[in-house]
């Protein structure tokens, strides 16, 4: 790669030590051309001949005095004890205006060591660190794309040159790092915690081991777990001494905190306490999870270049067979909570393994519940009793989901700590005014940001008063976040809703022997009473079935059935307005379980009609109207949805999104502030957005079936918050739909 003079980052560049840090930073920068020269400094001559011979730099020096004359930038790539010597000579030449950066593995002690030797950090001095180990070393090892998508860590100080800030974080650019800036002691502890403890046990456990069998037999019976855990005991050892004795303080700090945990565990063997160790056991296993994420969708992006996960669904098809979608997402975020809150151990099957009610589940963890699974669905939680949760260890991240924050708040703000709650971009848009309001009317103390938007700091230690409080709209939320709250309320907490809404709080308290009475559009609790642990069969999510509900309605010639699908009265919208459009649904096999009625539904194609959807129907089908739009699309005449104004601040503004979408394939729509009219017709192909909206991403999937085109859905990835099974049941029954770029 050749380029004009103007567009070079650098004369000259210097770099002090060629290792595989150095080497790799040189030959990058060199491959690049953003150098107009790359000069390697070495005590070592064979290093000097190899980086030239492999095109590492342009030339070597031998002497840093000769080497750093009219240098530009100058990197120190010297392992962290040799800084000390090398800022003391570098502090006795004329430097000019030359930028010097380093990468050593802790920060605080090159700053102190340029302080030292020049008297103050100099300003054009920016100390930054890649993270990019590799157990190879040397020149030999020296790889130009070494650092892409790899994290750097620049760690400018105070009295730090901006300029010369904004040199270094662009030549990291350059090669392709992710450059974060940060404090220098922030820097030290967080490594310390995640790389430099790790290596000192690792290093520690496998000495233990060997020193306790000189002729080290035991190590031929040891499998992959010994091999996963000390990997990193066959890293380079002076480098790892020079680390340790350099990031001191950090590394004690972090070292005593987890000799505390250690002992505990210790005293939890000792003692034969089994809920001690379930509970760091299945905590850290989340954890890992979620690191491990974490490293998947980096190799994901890295594969993508994007993080846009494109459905493609192709025009088409017909939908037949029998399937059983994952469990109810509002039931299952329930179990969790009123499980925790129970006396005893529960026990929940068909728990929804989504995201969303995973979100809940870990955020009930971090307040010290011992929770086990979920594995296939199953999921045993040791209940703490209603005073039983501990502080979380930092705010509690619920990702998208609302039901979590809205019905979280309720129950914390009866607690004796502190929390708060955060989300991902879509969940800090939603409004939570709705809930801070009436609980503040408690007693509650609740911080938000602007408008009442996410991040909620609840403040603990409150006495809540019980409310008697008509909600303003239909929200199962609000009213079960107040019915929680109520639990903590000193005398009765009662909630008027203006139309029915879901119940399966009120339901599921009463299953765990909570009294709770309703009448009318009214329920109440008192507080007092406690929670007894029980046993949970969540039944198939309605919302989920609700997208092959329209399948099998709009395509040719299908027959679906969907099994075990919770079909409580406040859920059922759906199939109402689909029969009063035409369609040929039949419940089979109604049962109650554990509370809640169950059917299997099944499903024939049919020749919907447009209807006035009446208005009494829309917060039993809240959640189902993006693919009750699509039905509406292929459907004859018109149909007109009025008073679903609350569609507008769901995971998206689904009246919007779902009318760009529509018109995008050439539909006959019409958004208003309170819902939508739509006129059957045909549909095309296109692309379409879901704006990170789950029920958007797979309601235009339904839609292709009746696509005269194939449609590009972008942004799907949260599908995974409520349904991450849709791809494969959907592919199963006939809907031609799949990840882009995937068979
Ligand atoms: C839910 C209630 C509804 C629904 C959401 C789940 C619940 O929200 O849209 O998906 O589990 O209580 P609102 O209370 O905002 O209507």
């Amino acid at each position: 790669m050749s380029r004009t003079t103007d567009e070079l980052l650098v004369g000259r560049l210097v770099v002090v030590g060629l290792g595989l840090i150095g080497g790799s930073f040189a030959k990058g920068l060199r491959a690049r051309g953003v150098c107009r020269e790359v000069v390697g400094v070495d005590l070592d001559p064979q290093s000097r001949r190899l980086a030239v011979e492999r095109g590492v730099v342009d030339r070597c020096e031998e002497s840093l005095a000769a080497a750093c004359q009219g240098a530009d930038v100058i990197m120190l790539a010297v392992p962290i004890l040799a800084m000390e010597r090398l800022l003391g000579e570098l502090a006795r030449l004329d430097l000019g205006d030359a930028v010097l950066t380093d990468v050593g593995s802790s920060k605080g002690n090159v700053v102190r060591a340029a302080q030292a030797a020049f008297g103050a950090m100099p300003a054009r001095f920016v100390p930054g660190h890649p993270i990019a180990g590799s157990e190879q070393s040397g020149v030999e090892a020296a790889n130009g794309e070494l650092f892409k998508r790899h994290k750097v860590i620049l760690t400018p100080v105070a009295q730090t040159d901006a300029q010369a800030l904004q040199r270094v974080d662009r030549l990291w650019r350059e090669l392709g790092a992710d450059v974060e800036h940060m404090q220098v002691e922030h820097h030290d502890q967080v490594l310390a915690a995640t790389s430099h403890l790790p290596h000192l046990l690792a290093f520690g456990l496998v000495d233990s081991l060997a020193k306790r069998n000189e002729n080290l037999e035991i190590f031929r019976y040891a499998a992959g777990g010994f091999r996963d855990f000390t990997r990193i005991a066959g890293s380079d050892p002076v480098m790892w001494h020079d680390i340790f004795l350099a990031n001191r303080e950090a590394v004690l700090r972090t070292l005593d905190v987890f000799r505390d945990d250690l002992d505990a565990l210790r005293d939890a063997v000792d003692a034969g306490d089994g809920h001690h160790l379930l509970g760091v056991f299945t905590r850290a296993r989340v954890a890992r999870e979620h690191f491990s994420k974490i490293l998947a969708r980096r190799a994901y992006v890295d594969a993508m270049h994007s993080n846009d996960l494109v459905f493609l669904a192709n025009p088409g098809g017909t939908v037949r067979g029998r399937i059983r979608v994952p469990g109810d997402k509002s039931i299952s975020h329930r179990s969790i909570m009123l499980g925790s809150l129970a006396e005893g151990t529960t026990e929940v099957e068909g728990f929804l393994e989504g995201e969303d009610a995973l979100a809940t589940l870990q955020a009930f963890r971090d307040m010290g519940v011992v929770i086990e699974g979920p594995h296939h669905g199953r999921v045993t939680i040791h209940g703490v009793g209603l005073h039983g949760l501990k502080p979380p260890p930092g705010p509690i991240y619920l990702g998208n989901s609302g039901t979590s924050m809205r019905l979280l708040s309720g129950l914390l703000a009866g607690q004796p700590f502190d929390v708060t709650l955060t989300g991902d971009a879509s969940l800090s848009k939603r409004p939570m005014n709705r809930v801070a309001k009436p609980l503040r009317e408690m007693g509650a103390v609740i911080e938000t940001a602007a408008d009442g938007r996410p991040p909620l700091t609840i403040r603990g230690g409150q006495r809540l008063r019980g409310l008697s409080y008509a909600m303003p709209m239909a929200s199962a939320q609000v009213k079960s976040c107040l019915l929680l709250a109520g639990l903590y309320a000193e005398g009765e907490t009662s909630v008027t809703e203006p139309a029915p809404t879901r119940d399966h709080t009120e339901r599921m308290l009463q299953g765990f022997g909570y009294p709770v009475t309703v009448e009318g559009s009214t329920a109440r609790v008192e507080s007092g009473h406690s929670l007894r642990a029980s046993h949970i069969e969540v039944p198939a999510d309605i919302s989920s079935a609700a997208f092959f509900l329209v399948a099998a309605s709009i395509a040719e010639n299908s027959e679906l059935v969907l099994e075990h699908v919770g079909i409580n009265p406040t859920r059922t919208g759906v199939i109402d307005i689909l029969r009063l459009m035409g369609g040929d649904i039949s419940l089979e096999n109604q049962r109650e379980v554990g509370g809640e009625p169950v059917a299997d539904i099944r499903v024939r194609s049919a020749r919907l009609k447009g209807i006035d959807i009446p208005e009494e129907l829309v917060p039993l089908a809240i959640d189902e109207f993006p693919v009750l739009f699509v039905a509406a699309t292929c459907a004859e005449g018109r149909t007109v949805l009025r008073g679903a104004e609350e569609l507008r601040v769901k995971e998206s503004d689904r009246i919007q999104v779902m009318a760009d979408g529509l018109l995008a394939l050439g539909a006959k729509v019409e958004p208003t502030p309170d819902g939508i009219i739509i006129d059957g017709g045909v549909l095309g192909g296109g692309e379409v957005h879901s704006h990170g909206d789950h029920r958007i991403a797979m309601a235009f999937s339904v839609a292709s079936l009746r696509a005269t085109a194939p449609i590009r859905i972008h942004d799907c990835a949260n599908v995974a918050t409520s349904f991450p099974n849709f791809l494969a049941l959907a592919g199963q029954v006939g809907i031609r739909v799949a990840e882009e770029g995937q068979p």
